[in-house]
């Protein structure tokens, strides 16, 4: 009978989980999230605060330093920031990597950070900021 409780926990629990991580339509369909954020509910991605609304994690650090700090160091906090700020392009001036027939390279020098793209022929390059 325990088993079958746990079972029965474990199954609801995923559909619970299915349900908070995959919006869909009413077809049942998956849905964008520039579709998704139109339903009702609240998804991180629903932002409607004005942009200088935006206090930044400085002003939470007041109370919380500690989660401030941590979340500092998440992988997630290094995914976008700008330039000026990536300690991996401060501590390398040459990233580069071959994906099948693309040459991309993200070089530093002191006029700025190029990022370009080059399959051998073409190419392509945009300064990042
Ligand atoms: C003046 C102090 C103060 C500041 C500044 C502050 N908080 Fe809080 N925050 C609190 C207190 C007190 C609680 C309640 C803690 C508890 O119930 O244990 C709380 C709770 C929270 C919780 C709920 C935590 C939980 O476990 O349920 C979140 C999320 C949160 N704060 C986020 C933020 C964010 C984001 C900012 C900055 C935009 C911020 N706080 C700024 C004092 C502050």
């Amino acid at each position: 009978m325990n088993k079958l409780i746990g079972l029965l926990l474990f199954t609801s629990l995923i559909g619970l989980s299915n349900a908070v991580s995959q919006a869909q339509s009413p077809t049942g369909a998956p849905m964008a999230t520039a579709d998704r954020v139109q339903g009702s509910g609240w998804w991180p991605t629903k932002g409607t605060a004005a942009r200088e609304d935006y206090v930044g994690p400085d002003a939470c650090a007041q109370c919380h330093r500690a989660k401030v700090n941590g979340a500092r160091k998440t992988p997630m906090a290094h995914a976008s920031m700008p330039v000026a700020d990536s300690e991996a392009l401060r501590s390398h001036n040459r990233l580069e990597t071959q994906i099948g027939p693309f040459h991309y390279q993200i070089v530093s020098t002191a006029q700025g950070v190029e990022y370009s793209v080059t399959d051998g022929t073409k190419s392509a390059s945009v300064p990042l900021t």
